[in-house]
């Protein structure tokens, strides 16, 4: 549902960040879209070609440059800017040097929009949410991360194809970290409202075995690592992932979605930032759902975030 209010500041032109732009002029997501980026002739390139193409979208417009004032009174602050995966690269392994490039940004991010709900791209983004909570001391809710809202896309996707049905009627999450410890809540996942472990196919056999399953949870796990294997990076899903929550939180929606906050307890989780289905309207996160979880899933977010805390633990967070 498109937003068409507010004023979104994507920070960092890159692939990421001048996708999430795209989409959210496409979309509509917001009234007015600005992009950020200390690269001059990059980010006057993206707004230039972006701003070419508005006669086809919706009202928004499209400004942009290298003063951080540009991003002053932000509805909505994503932040793509940072060091991408190289191919085989993990996520956590860019956590250092993205995590510098965040301590020297956010205050200055905060000072021109102090009322702002801020979402993080950047990977690891969990990480750097917790990063960004701390240096920020924003509540919980406006700090947070696109997180697993990509994964999930991959994961209905994937299963729609395999069972013939429109992803739009695939209800299945990946939660947990947004990367290697992710996995989906198969417990919850259901297809029409039929349970996945009952889907049978239209000549009545089980569509889905303890294997397959595996195999499609594999397959989501690892799709980023083939994306930049073939193309150098991954942009035009997570721009849309990312445009997504925008409209959520621009349009008030409560629509609920696996972004990545800061947990208070949840799951007898404390102080790590893992996606979890969360309801997103005005104001960032309002509520972090604890959906029903057999053991085995219990102990794959406990894995996950012990993963996490590590990470945030070595940065010295
Ligand atoms: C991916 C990046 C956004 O999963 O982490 O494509």
């Amino acid at each position: 549902m498109a937003a068409q209010t507010g004023k979104l500041v994507v920070v960092g032109a890159g692939a990421v960040g001048s996708s999430a732009a795209y989409a959210a002029l496409i979309r509509a997501s917001a009234r007015e879209v600005v992009l950020y980026d200390i690269d001059a002739s990059k980010v006057e390139a993206e707004v230039l070609d972006l701003a070419h193409g508005t006669q086809f979208t919706g009202a928004a417009s499209i400004t942009g440059g290298t003063d951080v004032a540009l991003t002053a009174g932000a509805d909505v602050v994503v932040i793509t800017a940072g060091a991408k995966q190289k191919p085989g690269q993990t996520r956590l392994e860019l956590a250092g040097t993205n995590a510098r490039i965040l301590e020297g940004l956010l205050p200055r991010l905060l000072e021109q929009s102090p009322d702002a709900v801020y979402v993080l791209v950047t990977n690891p983004c969990d990480v750097l949410t917790v990063i960004a909570q701390r240096i920020t001391a924003l509540p919980a809710g406006r700090v947070f991360a696109s997180g697993t809202v990509l994964d999930t896309s991959r994961l209905r996707w994937l299963l729609g194809e395999h069972v013939g049905v429109s992803r739009s009627s695939v209800h299945a999450y990946i939660v947990g970290e947004h990367g290697d410890t992710e996995f989906p809540l198969w417990t919850c996942a259901t297809i029409g409202g039929v349970p996945l472990q009952d889907w049978v196919d239209a000549d009545g056999s089980r569509a889905f075995t303890p294997e397959s399953l595996e195999a499609l949870a594999h397959e989501v796990r690892t799709a980023a690592y083939r994306v930049i294997e073939g193309k150098g990076a991954t942009n035009y899903a997570i721009g849309l992932s990312t445009a997504r929550i925008v409209e959520a939180v621009l349009g008030r929606e409560d629509a609920v979605l696996p972004v990545s906050t800061v947990l208070s307890g949840q799951y007898g989780i404390d102080g790590v930032a893992l996606s979890l289905p969360s309801v997103v309207g005005a104001g960032g996160v309002r509520r972090v759902l604890e959906v029903p979880m057999d053991d085995g899933e219990l102990a794959r977010l406990a894995r996950s975030a012990d993963a996490l805390r590590a990470s945030v633990q070595s940065l010295g967070y």
